[in-house]
């Protein structure tokens, strides 16, 4: 069947089966691999994005469930790649890298999207607040006192508005190119 989804900023139209997963789409498809993929079972949380604005696991959504949406993923989250002189980090990010809020860097970009779904809803969140907002998303290596650290941070340092609309920080927020994909 044939989707189309606006993802990062970039409308997609693809040919894809039925069956196709959100994720394995993002990634096999648009090779946007930074979503990751930890369990398959909508345990771990690694492969959190944004559908429609609302943090998702998208190892339980199919792609056509998706079809006609608006897609963030992590790679959306910068305004660039991350590298250069005009690149700019999201709050999130930053707030990540301040903290030593990572060691092996797998849960990470799940953790960022259900962070940024909940600084969204609640810009000032207690720290109660957070580790029930990350109760879906699991770290086998920090012990999440850091993760709650790098989210305070971005709380305390950047503006709701950026952090409610990450297509602000990115450079393709104007696009209108259609990509197809098989
Ligand atoms: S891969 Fe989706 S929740 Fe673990
Ligand atoms: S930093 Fe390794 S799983 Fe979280």
């Amino acid at each position: 069947m044939q989707i189309q989804v606006t993802v990062n900023g970039k409308s997609r139209k693809s040919e894809v089966e039925d069956r196709t997963l959100l994720v394995d789409y993002l990634r096999d498809h648009l090779r946007l691999t930074g979503t990751h993929v930890g369990c398959d079972t909508s345990s771990c949380g690694a492969c959190t994005v944004h559908v429609d604005g609302m943090a998702v696991k998208s190892c339980t959504l199919l792609a056509a469930q998706a079809d006609g949406c608006t897609v963030t993923t992590i790679e959306g989250m910068a305004n660039a790649d991350g590298n250069g002189p005009t690149s700019r980090l999201h709050p999130l990010q930053e707030g990540f890298k301040e903290c030593h809020g990572l060691q092996c860097g797998f849960c990470t970009p799940g953790m960022i999207m259900t962070a940024a779904d909940l600084l969204t809803k609640n810009p000032n969140p207690s720290e109660r607040d957070i580790r029930e907002a990350l109760e879906g998303n699991i770290c086998r290596c920090t012990g999440y006192h850091n993760i709650v650290k790098a989210i305070q941070w971005a709380a305390e340092h950047n503006s709701s508005t950026l952090l409610a609309d990450p297509h602000l920080w990115t450079n393709d927020v104007a696009t209108k190119e259609v990509v197809e994909t098989h």
